[in-house]
C-alpha cells in the first residue's frame, strides 16, 4: 500500500518550509534530511537521550517522538536557530564554550535547546535548578559538572543581554490558546 503524503508548512528558526511527508515522517527526521538542519542530533530515537530536542512555540520537545505533520502551525527551534542576530554564537552556546561544557559535541544541541528554554522561563537558577533543568539530557561525555556551570554562566550572559537569550522568532500566535499537543509530543 502506498503510504499518503502530506504537504505541510514549517515555521523553522523563522522561516517557512513547505514539505511533502509521510504521515509517520518523525520531525527530526524532517529536520535534518528535508531540511538539512542536521545540528539536530538523533541518539535514541526514543525519548530518552534528549539530544533531539527542539523548542515548540518555545517549549522542549522531543523532536524524535512528533511527527513532523503535527508541528505544522507551531514555531519551531532548532540549535541552528540560537545563534545571535549576527550569526555568532548566542548567550547559551558562548557559555558552553566558555565553561567547556562539552566533549565529542554529540549531545550538545539538546542541552542547548533545553537549556535556552529553562532561562527564559528562570533567568536566575540556583546550582540545584540548573541540575534539575538538565535532568532529562544524557551526556556520555562531560560528568555533567561542566554543563551545570555553563547553565549558570548562560544565565548570566542572558541576564546582561535579554533580547539576544530568546529563542529566535516566536511565533506570531503565541500567547493565543495553543492547540492540543500531537501524540507522543514530550518535553523530557
Ligand atoms: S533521539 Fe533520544 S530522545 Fe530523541
Ligand atoms: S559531550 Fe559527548 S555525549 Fe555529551
Amino acid at each position: 500500500m502506498t503510504e499518503e503524503i502530506h504537504e505541510v508548512t514549517l515555521d523553522v528558526n523563522g522561516t517557512a518550509h513547505t514539505v511533502a511527508v509521510p504521515g509517520r515522517r518523525l520531525l527530526s527526521d524532517c529536520l535534518r534530511h528535508d531540511l538539512g538542519l542536521t545540528g539536530t542530533h538523533v541518539g535514541c530515537e526514543h525519548g530518552v537521550c534528549g539530544c533531539c530536542t527542539v523548542l515548540l512555540d518555545g517549549r522542549p520537545v522531543r523532536s524524535c517522538l512528533m511527527f513532523a505533520v503535527g508541528a505544522a502551525g507551531h514555531a519551531v527551534t532548532t540549535v541552528e536557530g540560537l545563534a545571535d542576530a549576527g550569526g555568532g554564537l548566542g548567550p547559551v552556546q558562548r557559555a558552553f564554550a566558555e565553561c567547556h561544557g562539552l566533549q565529542c559535541g554529540f549531545c550538545t544541541p539538546g542541552f542547548l535547546t533545553t537549556v535556552t528554554a529553562f532561562l527564559a522561563e528562570n533567568p536566575d537558577p540556583t546550582e540545584a535548578e540548573a541540575v534539575e533543568a538538565i535532568s532529562g539530557n544524557l551526556c556520555r561525555c562531560t560528568g555533567y559538572q561542566n554543563i551545570v556551570k555553563a547553565v549558570l554562566r548562560a544565565a548570566e550572559l542572558t541576564r546582561a543581554a535579554p533580547d539576544e537569550g530568546a529563542p529566535a522568532p516566536l511565533h506570531a500566535e503565541q500567547g493565543a490558546p495553543r492547540p492540543e499537543p500531537s501524540a507522543g509530543e514530550g518535553a523530557r
